[in-house]
């Protein structure tokens, strides 16, 4: 998304050597008389030139260096070269994050809340628009808030899905929609309530003391990718920090089509929900990984 420049070129430290304008994917900087200068009058703010530049002579002010800064961890702004990390931990961290529907009844640090959502931002954004929203629900009882609404939701969609006439009428002109749920999911939303009704078992969030709300503002370029990659940024970091999470589906349908309900948690109407994410100290141990299914992985060479 383009924006208004906030590079500054420090032409005293500046020594021309053109890094900062190959990395420019807008062409806000070329170099004259031999130093960068801002040339151009729209920029993404994505502070590549300002990463690569090396005298320090390049800022770019719309970057808040608070959200580099965090609380549980110094991770530090060093950039890791190409090829310079180990792999197979990578690789092993993302295999062994769990979709965790087992928590213990400690509460989540609300540092450790704001850390994730700093580290959701670390992800990739289309035209680097980081438009993405983070709802923290720190308390079982914000989230219990926020599964009211759900619950009275499923309610009544499966007072409506209950209705068979309505189903066929819907089918026939060309609204399969309401038969497909009834189909699957009817069974299991109506045993999830009355349960929740008679022993207060919460099989929508699992229990889980905390969590995130990932949504993004509707004028995003890419706005569901940039609130998933995020999402998926903090399910790996919250593994890392000890916590186990899990993405409840279950519930970003709800609040898509009540804006109600996402408002109810503070998320205003020009912001749309894509993840909602269960979080909390995890009380089950794995012993594997556990594995995928075989995918379809093809090759295509002309
Ligand atoms: C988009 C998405 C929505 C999901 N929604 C739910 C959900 O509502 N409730 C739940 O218990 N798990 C949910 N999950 C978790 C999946 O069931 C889980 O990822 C899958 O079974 C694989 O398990 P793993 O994450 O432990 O590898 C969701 C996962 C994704 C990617
Ligand atoms: S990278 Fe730094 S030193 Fe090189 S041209 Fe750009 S501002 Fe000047």
């Amino acid at each position: 998304m383009m924006e208004k420049v906030t590079t500054t070129i420090d032409h005293d430290l500046c020594t021309g050597c053109g890094l900062c304008v190959q990395v420019c994917p807008v062409k806000t900087l070329s170099i004259r008389n031999g130093k960068a200068e801002v040339t151009g009058s729209e920029s993404l703010n994505c502070g590549h030139c300002q990463a690569i530049c090396p005298v320090g002579a390049v800022k770019v002010s719309a970057i808040d260096e608070a959200m580099s800064q965090f609380i549980n961890f110094t991770p530090g702004n060093k950039w890791l070269q190409y090829g310079d990390y180990d792999t197979a931990q990578l690789v092993r961290l993302m295999a062994s994050s769990r979709s965790c529907r087992n928590f213990i009844e400690k509460p989540v640090e609300r540092s450790i809340l704001e850390d994730l959502v700093k580290v959701g931002c670390t992800a990739p954004s289309g035209t680097n628009c980081q438009l993405w929203t983070f709802t923290i629900l720190p308390t079982r009882k914000a989230v219990m808030d926020l599964g009211k609404g759900i619950r009275s939701f499923y309610i009544k969609l499966n007072a409506l899905a209950k209705n068979r006439l309505l189903r066929m009428f819907l089918k026939l002109i060309g609204k399969p929609e309401l038969d497909t749920y009834y189909r699957e999911y009817y069974g299991s939303v109506k045993e999830g309530l009355e349960e929740f009704d008679r022993t207060g078992v919460d099989r929508l969030f699992h229990g889980a003391p905390a969590v995130i709300v990932v949504g993004c503002k509707s004028k995003a370029t890419l706005p569901k990718e940039d609130a998933l990659l995020a999402s998926q940024n903090i399910l790996l970091a919250a593994h890392s920090m000890g916590l186990g999470s899990c993405l409840i589906g279950m519930a970003v349908e709800p609040m898509k089509r009540d804006p109600k309900i996402q408002n109810a948690i503070g998320v205003p109407n020009d912001e749309k929900v894509y993840s909602v994410i269960g979080l909390g100290y995890p009380d089950e141990v794995y012993q594997l990984t556990a594995g995928r299914k075989k995918a379809v992985m093809r090759t295509f060479e002309s």
